[in-house]
């Protein structure tokens, strides 16, 4: 397996959350939740390197958690004022080596064993060029028209995509140095637009919840348990 470099997006203001403080510092269980992200992480994929994308607004607040809370913070790097800019921060200062770049939201503190197990062996296959967790869409779905109307859509060919997402270094290097477009909801969407579209769907996990609104730390603490 080629060596991983995992990025942690956490530079995200937390507007929709609604809270003072973005999400990604909130208390989970006691602790910030971005330091669960973290040791999850490190405790999954020990050998990778590992860096956090935060705003530079909120480095002195975060160093001040790290003290407090005697925790020892992997590589930063300043974030942007969208998800991708902040991504592309971390790669542009990403380790040249590492063969595999995973990219991981802050938010989703319950990433699992079998998740990563996915990934790693999606990314044997030479043929791959990136991997993403997803899971099966349980509501109905409606799509919107033009005319104002809506209409049903195939519930069964739709999946929900979460992170981490793993891809091949160059690829995903290659594909965020091109220019910005709004469709980019995240790594995958980029990834496509560059031309890679050998991405394989690989296991989620309905536990694996990003952190949006206030409840979901309720409930995060609950699948904690
Ligand atoms: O906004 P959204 O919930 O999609 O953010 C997903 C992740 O991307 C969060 O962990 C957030 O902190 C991060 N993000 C970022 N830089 C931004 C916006 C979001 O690192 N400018």
């Amino acid at each position: 397996m080629p060596s991983i470099e995992i990025i942690i997006v956490a530079a995200g203001s937390g507007l929709r959350y609604g809270a003072p403080l973005p999400k990604q510092f909130c208390l989970l269980a006691g602790r910030p939740l971005l330091m669960h992200t973290i040791d999850r992480l490190r405790s999954l994929l020990p050998e990778a390197g590992l860096t956090i994308v935060i705003s530079r607004d909120m480095a002195d607040f975060w160093q001040k958690l790290c003290s407090d809370y005697k925790f020892m913070s992997p590589r930063i790097v300043f974030g942007g004022s969208s998800r991708w800019e902040s991504v592309r921060n971390a790669i542009s200062s990403s380790d040249e080596k590492a063969g595999i770049i995973m990219v991981h939201d802050g938010v989703r503190p319950l990433v699992d064993s079998n998740i990563i197990n996915g990934l790693t062996e999606a990314l044997d296959d030479p043929d791959v060029d990136g991997a993403i967790p997803a899971i099966p869409v349980t509501d109905s779905l409606r799509a919107l028209r033009s005319d104002g109307l809506s209409e049903s859509v195939d519930r069964s060919i739709m999946r929900a995509v979460q992170t981490p997402q793993a891809f091949r270094a160059n690829c995903l290097r290659q594909a965020y140095s091109l220019p910005y477009r709004d469709s980019f909801t995240d790594d995958a969407s980029v990834m496509e637009a560059a031309g890679f579209s050998n991405l394989r769907l690989t296991g989620g996990s309905a536990s694996n919840i990003k952190i949006t609104n206030p409840g979901d730390i309720a409930v995060a603490e609950l699948l904690m348990k």
